[in-house]
């Protein structure tokens, strides 16, 4: 099967080929350089630029996949989380292609996206696992117990972990987005120079805190005015020790409680060098094995939402004519949304 699948969910315009869920035949993400001018996305301003750029994305993607336009099979599109206005634009391409050409469609997760972005480039990953999403708007923990079988064991209670890169960074007078910003120029300073908190550390949960450090960067920013190019080195690095480093904690804990002894990560903050250094790290010392896509595919992408559209499409699941956009989506489908009680070590 050869699914095309469509991104739109925030500021990337992406279109894919995907042949037998596994077969990048073509790729193509179109980031939207419009918004770095206000430092954060702005919703219409991204509606309108993936209105503007996704059929030529298309074209640019069959022509560099080498197939003809007859050999695509399905259609998936990201039909939610993200930006209302963004979401429509793709579902509403992506629904139009599918009926037009008479082909199945189906709109999945953007996040489930995220986690399959995992089974690309040969990937040997394989169920059970615990996957740590973090993106600039999830930073969740799930148990898959098998593909498209999920068990929510935490997620964030206030801002996602990237969100809090592109803030701190923002505060840094950095660039935008500012997670690769962050790492950048975190490789000049000290981890440990600044003790920064980790928030919900010792907490008996899964759950994440970015706001609490976010507000520390601020305070320190604000009684040190003055920060030469050493200074924003070490804030930077000890922000992203403080925000990863929690990450890997749980992440880890996450595995002993539940009893499996792979990780996969997924979102654009898998990306990150130091989460990948401190998680490979601890996967040594707690005997587990550690996934992670390649940078490009960490963050947002049409490959890994055409990848769960094979999955489902391959299993006959199919999205109607009325397939709408969702702005909050989680990772768990509607419905089948089954969370962890770590005390009773039992799924509620
Ligand atoms: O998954 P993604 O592309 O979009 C969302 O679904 O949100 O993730 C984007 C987020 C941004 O907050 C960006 O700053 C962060 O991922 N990010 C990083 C890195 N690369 C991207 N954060 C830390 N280190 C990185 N190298
Ligand atoms: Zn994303």
């Amino acid at each position: 099967m050869t699914v095309l699948g469509v991104e739109t969910t925030c500021d990337e315009t992406a279109v894919s080929l995907l042949r037998d869920g596994r077969d990048i035949l073509s790729t193509i993400t179109a980031t939207q350089m419009q918004h770095a001018e206000f430092g954060g996305v702005v919703p219409e301003v991204a509606a309108r630029a993936h209105l503007e750029t996704l059929p030529s994305l298309y074209n640019a993607a069959l022509e560099r996949s080498g197939i003809a336009e007859s050999e695509i099979s399905g259609v998936a599109v990201a039909c939610g989380p993200g930006l209302i206005g963004a979401l429509l634009v793709g579902v509403s391409w992506a629904k139009g292609f599918g009926l037009a050409k008479g082909l199945p469609f189906i709109g999945v997760s953007h996040l489930e996206g995220h986690l399959f972005a995992n089974t690309l480039e040969g990937s040997t990953l394989e169920p059970p696992f615990v996957a740590l999403i973090v993106s600039g708007g999830h930073t969740l923990l799930t148990w898959v117990r098998a593909w498209g079988d999920y068990v929510g064991l935490g997620q964030t209670r206030d801002d996602a972990c990237g969100e809090a890169f592109d803030k701190v960074a923002k505060l840094l007078n950095l660039g935008y987005p500012g997670g690769p910003e962050i790492s950048r120029v975190a490789t000049a300073g000290q981890p440990d120079a600044i003790a920064f908190p980790r928030a919900m550390g010792t907490q008996a949960n899964f759950d994440f805190s970015y706001s609490g450090l976010k507000t520390a960067v601020v305070r320190y920013v604000n009684a040190n005015p003055e920060l030469s190019p050493a200074d924003v080195a070490n804030v930077a690095a000890s922000f992203q020790e403080a925000a990863v480093e929690i990450l890997v904690q749980k992440s880890v804990a996450a595995c002993n409680a539940v009893g499996v002894n792979q990780i996969a990560v997924g979102g654009g903050v898998a990306a990150n060098n130091r989460l990948r250094e401190l998680l490979d790290r601890a996967a040594v010392q707690h005997g587990l094995r550690c996934f992670y896509p390649s940078g490009w595919l960490c963050t947002d992408n049409a490959a890994m939402i055409a990848a769960v559209g094979d999955f489902y499409l391959q299993r006959g699941a199919r999205s109607g004519a009325s397939l709408s956009a969702t702005a909050s989506w989680s990772l768990w489908p509607p419905g089948k949304v089954f969370t962890w009680d770590r005390e009773a070590q039992k799924i509620n």
